[in-house]
C-alpha cells in the first residue's frame, strides 16, 4: 500500500545518502582493484563494502524482503526475481570511472549507485545517487521522476538525425561481440541514420538518467545486468521514456540488454539499425 511504499522510498533515499558518503570518501583514495568475469570487469573493496552496508541497513528495516546485489551475485549469490518485495542493488555503477577517478571537468565525476524495490513483479521505486555531484535521482510508479526535487522529462526529439545517443563498450572483450558493437555504432553514425553524436559515460544508470532528463535522446547497451538498469528504468519511464529490448520487442529486465529512448518513434528508429547480441540471462 501507499504508506508502505512511502516508507520504502524514504529509507532508500536515506540509505543512498549514507552509502554515497562512503563512496565519495573513497573516490579520491588509492584503491584495491580486483576483476570478476574478465580482466576488464572491475571491482574494488568499496563496491563490496558499500553493498554490505546497503543490504545490512535495508535488512534491519525490512527483514522479510529479498535482495539482489551485484557483488553478492558475482560471488555466487542468487539472482532470482520472485513476487517477494526485492531490492536490487548496484553499489557503484561505473566502477571503471571510480577506479580511474574519471574526471570530465574538475566538477563532473560520474559515479552512481542505485537501489530499487520490486513488488509483485512491478518496479515501484528507483533511486540513483550521483554522490560526487550530489544529484539524487528518484522515480516512483505513477508519481513521476525527479532530480533533487526538479521533475524530469525526456526530450521531444522525433528525428533520429538530430538525436544524441549513448552507448558503452561494456566489459566483454569477446571479438565477435566487439564486431557487433562497432557495426551498430557505424550504422547509427552513417547515412541515413546519421545521429548527431554518440557518447559513452561509463554508467548505465547515469545514461538512463540522461535520457530521463532530456540531455540525451537514446541509450542502448548489450551486456548490462538487472542491477544496472532496474532503478534507473523506473526513473526513465516516469520521465516519459520508452524502454524496450534493442530488437524493438518488450523489455525483459533479465535479458541483459536495453534500449531507452525519449519516445516510441526514436525507439522504432534506433531498433531498425541495431544488430542484437544474445547473452546468458541473469
Ligand atoms: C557497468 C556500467 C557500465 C556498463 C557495464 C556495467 P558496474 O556497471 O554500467 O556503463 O558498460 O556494462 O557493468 O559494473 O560499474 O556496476
Amino acid at each position: 500500500d501507499e504508506k508502505e511504499i512511502q516508507e520504502f522510498f524514504d529509507v532508500a533515499v536515506s540509505v543512498a545518502r549514507k552509502a554515497g558518503e562512503v563512496v565519495k570518501e573513497a573516490f579520491y583514495k588509492e584503491k584495491t582493484i580486483d576483476t570478476k568475469s574478465c580482466g576488464t570487469d572491475l571491482v574494488t573493496e568499496t563496491d563490496q563494502q558499500v553493498e554490505a552496508l546497503i543490504i545490512g541497513a535495508l535488512k534491519e528495516k525490512f527483514p522479510s524482503h529479498s535482495f539482489i546485489g551485484e557483488e553478492t551475485v558475482s560471488s555466487g549469490g542468487k539472482c532470482n526475481l520472485t513476487n517477494t518485495p526485492t531490492w536490487i542493488i548496484d553499489p557503484i555503477d561505473g566502477t571503471t570511472n571510480f577506479v580511474h577517478k574519471w574526471d570530465n571537468s574538475k566538477e563532473l565525476k560520474i559515479n552512481n549507485w542505485l537501489l530499487i524495490v520490486i513488488l509483485q513483479v512491478t518496479v515501484v521505486i528507483g533511486v540513483v545517487y550521483n554522490c560526487i555531484k550530489d544529484e539524487m535521482y528518484t522515480g516512483r510508479k505513477g508519481l513521476g521522476a525527479f532530480c533533487n526535487g526538479v521533475q524530469l522529462r525526456c526530450s521531444s526529439c522525433t528525428d533520429l538525425s538530430s538525436a544524441l545517443g549513448i552507448t558503452e563498450l561494456g566489459a566483454s572483450r569477446e571479438p565477435s561481440e566487439i564486431e557487433v558493437r562497432i557495426r551498430n555504432f557505424r550504422r547509427l553514425a552513417e547515412e541515413p541514420a546519421r545521429v548527431h553524436s554518440i557518447r559513452m559515460q561509463g554508467s548505465a544508470a547515469l545514461n538512463m538518467c540522461s535520457v530521463a532528463s532530456g540531455a540525451a535522446d537514446f541509450y542502448y547497451e548489450y551486456g548490462i545486468h538487472v542491477w544496472d538498469i532496474a532503478a534507473a528504468g523506473i526513473i526513465a519511464e516516469e520521465a516519459g521514456a520508452t524502454l524496450v529490448d534493442p530488437s524493438g520487442e518488450p523489455l525483459d529486465l533479465m535479458a541483459r540488454r536495453v534500449l531507452v529512448t525519449c519516445n516510441k518513434t526514436i525507439a522504432q528508429e534506433v531498433a531498425k539499425y541495431l544488430e542484437c547480441i544474445d547473452l546468458p540471462r541473469d
